[in-house]
């Protein structure tokens, strides 16, 4: 049976609205999954909730709700935010799923029945909002390193996870797998932090202290389980391990887990050392992406400068706000987010390019032929240039997607685009059809033919805007249900009736309110 191919989104905390930077990490697996199933592979994308921790039940405490209430309105928020977006995860977890719940509760009484999980006392410092514990040689001043926020001091029974025992195994297997954590500049941070020794990780803390908010560790009923050890684990939950063998084997390892610069040494430490332990194979892939600031700081709600993923797909389209966010950053790098930046992509990249192309396209078809394409004519006039990028693009996307390159992989589409509008300016049509009808043919038949393949390539990535291309050329099903062997030239069916509709990208309209799309 074939490996399904598994890619994961983090969970998400259930204190706050989803912004912009969830979109992120949300979007850039999408694409990822959608390019799977355009190949033809079976996906497994996971994304959801993390509804435990202290951060989640003070949340709760500040609203006047019960965390279970607060959580309840929460994921909701979420599921309808990834929706709107268009995402196609094929699960949501959530960690007060029963489902979860049982592997944890499993998983920790098995460590515990191997002596990697034992009792002791923490004494040291919490942040709640990075739910992390900091040493006392790592904080200056009773402040976080991470967030600069207060942290608590604590000093209290625990179980603590053997992670020391892990540390040369782990080291191993990250020098020998050198693509386990990428971008290779993350890749050496994490090498040099394992190599600078691994502690013992507080992993329950006492119920008495956090209130009953969290797993219960199963075997001690003062202890409730650390949130990172609980969310870490929604990753074999959800597949079913220990719980359905066939569907985990089928599933297991994860191909590729995306997550933010921030949440890095969880994913890339303490993850893979709980495999170890676990004895389940680790992960292939984890990548970890950068931070979106606005105006060079960083969003937050008592700065006021969040930005809302809804608010701003409403004002440019989804589409158009999914290729902003891929396209303007190389995936791995910090970037700025601006109203003003996204504007400047919408005119540029999709309205006069993208969107061009396939209105003067289909005018002249509707022109010249009567909104029907031509028969292509063997032994037609092609475009070099065309041919050339469009038989290099099919290996070209493959390459950039699997190393999360998305921009480079959306530089290659709009090479085509670019290529095709000076194809346009240098055949002149207009000129064609008072002197050569043969090779107006040939032109807007090379015209059709290419803007079928950008669709294709497109449809991972605009998954709407690429429906509406293949619509408005008459073609019939979704560019995303073609097996990719099909992306080759030539492959546009003549005598298609074209449906020439609205233009792809409205024309923004701009007032004191920012852009809109009319
Ligand atoms: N619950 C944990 C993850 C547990 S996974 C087992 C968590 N949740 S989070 O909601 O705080 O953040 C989730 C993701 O959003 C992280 O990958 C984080 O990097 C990302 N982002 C949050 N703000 C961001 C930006 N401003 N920019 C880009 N991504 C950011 O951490």
């Amino acid at each position: 049976m074939n490996k399904v191919f598994y890619i994961t989104t983090p969970i998400y905390y259930v204190n706050d609205t989803p912004h912009i930077g969830h979109s992120y990490t949300t979007i850039a697996c999408d694409v990822l999954s959608r390019y799977q199933r355009l190949n033809g592979r079976e996906t497994y994308f996971l994304t959801g909730t993390d509804e435990h921790g202290q951060k989640v039940s003070q949340a709760a405490k500040a609203a006047g709700k019960e965390p279970q209430q607060l959580v309840d309105e929460v994921v909701e928020k979420y599921k309808a935010m990834w929706k709107a977006l268009n995402i196609g995860n094929d699960d949501f977890i959530r960690t007060t799923d029963p489902r979860h719940e049982k592997v944890v509760q499993k998983l920790f009484a098995d460590l515990h029945a191997k002596g990697d999980i034992y009792p002791g006392q923490y004494e040291g410092w919490y942040c709640v909002p990075c739910e992390t514990f900091y040493l006392e040689t790592q904080i200056e001043k009773g402040l976080c390193p991470d967030c600069g926020r207060p942290l608590e001091k604590l000093k209290e029974n625990t179980y603590f996870f053997r992670m020391s025992k892990y540390q040369d195994q782990l080291l191993a297997y990250i020098e020998s797998h050198p693509d386990f954590v990428q971008p290779l500049g993350r890749y050496h941070e994490i090498v040099n932090f394992v190599k600078s020794g691994l502690r013992d990780l507080s992993v329950s803390r006492p119920r008495s202290r956090i209130g009953g908010w969290g797993i219960a560790c199963p075997f001690d009923q003062e202890q409730v389980i650390y949130v990172w050890f609980d969310a870490l684990l929604n990753y074999i939950s959800a597949p079913g391990y220990g719980i359905e063998p066939e569907r985990f084997g089928r599933v297991w390892p994860a191909d590729v887990q995306v997550i933010g610069k921030d949440i890095l040494k969880f994913h890339a430490i303490i993850w893979p050392a709980l495999l170890l332990a676990a004895g389940i194979e680790l992960p292939k892939k984890i990548f970890a992406h950068g931070w979106w600031t606005i105006a060079g700081e960083k969003m937050s709600k008592s700065r006021g400068n969040v930005v809302d993923p809804l608010k701003i797909s409403a004002q440019f389209g989804v589409d158009s706000y999914r290729y902003f966010l891929l396209r303007e950053v190389p995936f791995g790098q910090d970037g700025d987010f601006s109203e003003t930046a996204l504007s400047a992509r919408y005119q540029a990249d999709l309205a006069n390019n993208l969107g061009n192309l396939l209105n003067r396209t289909l005018t002249m078809l509707e022109k010249y032929f009567a909104g029907i394409v031509p028969d292509p004519a063997p032994g037609r006039k092609t475009d070099e240039t065309l041919t050339r990028l469009a038989q290099a693009l099919p290996a070209r996307i493959e390459q950039h997607l699997s190393e999360l390159a998305f921009s480079l992989a959306l530089e290659r589409i709009w090479e085509i685009i670019d290529a095709a509008n000076r194809y346009i300016e240098n055949k002149a049509p207009w000129k064609l059809a008072k002197t050569d009808k043969e090779e107006l043919a040939a032109v807007l038949y090379n015209l059709v033919d290419i803007l079928r393949l950008v669709a294709v390539y497109l449809s991972p990535f605009m998954p709407k805007i690429s429906q509406l291309m293949w619509e408005q050329l008459g073609l019939p099903g979704t560019p995303a249900e073609l097996e990719i062997t099909k992306t080759s030239l030539n492959q546009f069916p003549g005598k298609t009736r074209i449906l020439k509709g609205q233009p792809l990208f409205p024309k923004l309209e701009i007032n004191e309110e920012g852009a809109r799309c009319s």
